[in-house]
């Protein structure tokens, strides 16, 4: 059970054109059957965030990027800045996702550095760690979670301003699970590890469950102590799938 204000997100990845605002007008067109004490966030590709922004508009739907450059501007070919995530009408950004991690050699001091960026242009971040499955059978995994939560979070960061994402790497886009145990033993010692860092603002900082959330496991997973939200991949392309996981709530 979550103690803070939960949030249910959205990370589309590559994945959308034009016509998937058609889901997003249907998540708009759902958000009030869903209890007034959730928040809600799609990240959609950045060719979208403009769209969608105004698709959400009026609405308690939030847009969000999936990435940023650490940089203000300048000659980065093809990167885009936390401001012109914001001045499209993005609200959040995740950083550190695992696929940005290992397939774009992102490291933990790289992810610091675009939340720093991120922060300045009053972006919530979103800031994922997680273990690989290599890792998770050496028994490695709250030592990983524990590195790259110390390198990747900012030293000022704040609950309104940060949130956390544990994805473990073996269970995105898998269907695999931790068992309920295996998150919340992960999810408590974040939790500590935040408040010993952070203080109040720690234990108020969410912590949000990522990898093969769907429907059917979400009220089991979203049950779990310290699990503040969920960010969500392959089911919250289909607005039907994102709105019955946060009907959990
Ligand atoms: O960022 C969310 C994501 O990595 C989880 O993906 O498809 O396993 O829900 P999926």
């Amino acid at each position: 059970t979550s103690l803070l204000r939960p949030l249910v997100a959205g990370n589309w990845k590559m994945n959308g054109t034009g016509q998937s605002l058609e889901q997003l007008a249907a998540i708009v067109a759902g958000l009030d059957a869903l209890p007034a004490s959730i928040d809600l966030l799609i990240c959609p590709p950045a060719t979208l965030i403009e769209r969608a922004s105004r698709t959400a508009h009026g609405s308690r739907l939030l847009i969000g990027g999936q990435n940023c450059h650490e940089k203000s501007d300048g000659a980065y070919t093809g990167e885009i800045s936390a401001a012109m995530l914001g001045d499209c009408g993005a609200s959040h950004v995740i950083l550190g996702h695992s696929e940005r991690r290992t397939l774009y050699a992102e490291t933990s001091d790289l992810v610091c550095a675009k939340a720093d960026a991120a922060l300045g242009k009053g972006l919530v971040t979103i800031i994922c760690i997680g273990e690989t499955e290599t890792e998770r059978r050496a028994g490695e995994a709250l030592s990983i979670v524990e590195q790259q939560l110390a390198a990747s979070v900012p030293a000022g960061a704040r609950a309104a301003t940060v949130v956390i994402a544990y994805e473990p790497v073996w269970a995105i886009g898998t269907g695999l699970t931790p068992t309920a145990a295996e998150v919340a033993e992960v999810h408590a010692h974040i939790r500590a590890l935040l408040v010993a860092r952070y203080g109040s603002e720690g234990q108020a900082m969410r912590i949000l469950y990522g990898g093969s959330v769907k429907a059917a496991n979400a009220r089991e997973l979203l049950a779990i102590d310290h699990v503040d939200g969920a960010l969500i991949g392959g089911a919250s392309l289909k607005a039907s799938d994102f709105l019955a996981i946060a009907s959990v709530y």
